[in-house]
């Protein structure tokens, strides 16, 4: 049995937050952001807004595109770095929220790589059987663990969520994932603070050594999309789109170089969303299918890369 992709959905908060207004917080400019990263503006989730409540709306859209009922769905995943609480899971929150009685439900937690790392274990547990139907939601509020006063890092990152429903298939979608993990890389971009008895340890934003991961994710995210490749019998010639997380358009164009992907055939958002870690993916997927770049019977390859350091590929028939 087979698995594959049959709906998306995604879902950013309404508040934008531009590079111009960034520059009235940081001492940055319009003109440094956008040469540095590509990003001109990105989402900022409302106070009172949660993870879970962008979920629920990307998922939303998913089923109703889907045409699937939410009981219908057995196994709900959300991959995010920010959950609403450290406990219950952000997925049991929005499995209550959608009313998924009938799923399990739990997060995973890769960074940047969340998404593909979900999307890699649910084609195992719905191509064995298991399962049936599945939610798998990329979500996150970047938002609240920036230091607003560190320009480093706070021009780069915004809030959103993307969905996808994956279903058993007697034809093949998904096509071969693979993952890595080298924690020995985990300072170079990190969140080291944390609360202990109600005192916080450490620094709880994100931290990042730019360049250092910079160089990582150029190396890092052709290879893997190579390894897929062949896994599948295929080469970057057989690709239609290539959807990468989307961090910063350097290092998606200098993996579309490494790789051999025409610029055209590469799926690029963060101009208008910067950096929105395990929701980057199905956001990156939602706007391609639904402006009707991505079409039944493409080639679809999906890299993400991210903290942990962590990183990963799926590669899928459309
Ligand atoms: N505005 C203005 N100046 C800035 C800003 C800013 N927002 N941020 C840094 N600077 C300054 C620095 O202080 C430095 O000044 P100095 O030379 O006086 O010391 C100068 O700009 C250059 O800084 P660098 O860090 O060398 O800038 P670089 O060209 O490397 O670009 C960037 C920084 C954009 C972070 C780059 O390293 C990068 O793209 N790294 C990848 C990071 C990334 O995408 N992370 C996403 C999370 S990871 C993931 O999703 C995989």
């Amino acid at each position: 049995m087979f698995t594959k992709i049959i709906a998306t959905g995604s879902y950013l908060p309404e508040k934008v937050l531009t590079n111009d207004d960034l520059s009235k917080i940081v001492d940055t400019s319009d003109e440094w952001i956008r040469t540095r990263s590509g990003i001109r503006s990105r989402h900022i989730a409302a106070d009172g807004e949660e993870t879970s409540d962008l979920a629920v709306t990307a998922a939303t859209r998913a089923l109703a595109a889907s045409g699937l009922s939410v009981l219908d769905i057995d196994l709900l995943v959300v991959a995010t770095t920010t959950p609403d609480v450290i406990f219950p899971s952000t997925a049991c929150i929005v499995q209550d929220k959608l009313g998924a009685k009938n799923a399990v439900a739990f997060d995973i937690q890769a960074v940047c790589s969340g998404f593909v790392y979900a999307l890699s274990i649910v084609d195992r547990m719905v191509s064995t059987g298991q399962y049936k139907n599945a939610l798998v939601i990329g979500a996150e509020i970047y938002s609240r663990i920036l230091n607003w006063n560190d320009r480093t890092t706070c021009v780069l990152f915004g809030d959103g969520a993307g969905a996808v429903v994956v279903t058993r298939s007697e034809t093949p979608g998904i096509l071969a994932t693979k993952l890595h993990s080298d924690g020995s890389r985990r300072a170079i971009l990190n969140v080291p603070g944390h609360v202990r008895n109600g005192v916080v340890y450490g620094d709880p934003h994100v931290h990042m050594d730019g360049q250092a991961v910079f160089k990582m994710a150029v190396n890092v995210m052709a290879d893997v999309c190579n390894e897929t490749l062949a896994m599948a019998n295929m080469t970057a010639a057989d690709i239609d789109w290539l959807v990468p997380h989307q961090a910063n358009v350097r290092i998606i164009d200098a993996t579309g170089k490494k790789l051999g992907v025409a610029p055209e055939k590469t799926v690029v958002t963060v101009q208008g969303q910067g950096n929105t870690s395990a929701a980057s993916i199905p956001l990156a997927l939602d706007t391609a299918v639904r402006d009707g770049r991505i079409k039944a019977g493409d080639v679809v390859q999906t890299v993400g890369v991210g903290g942990g350091f962590t990183w990963g590929s799926a590669l899928i028939r459309w």
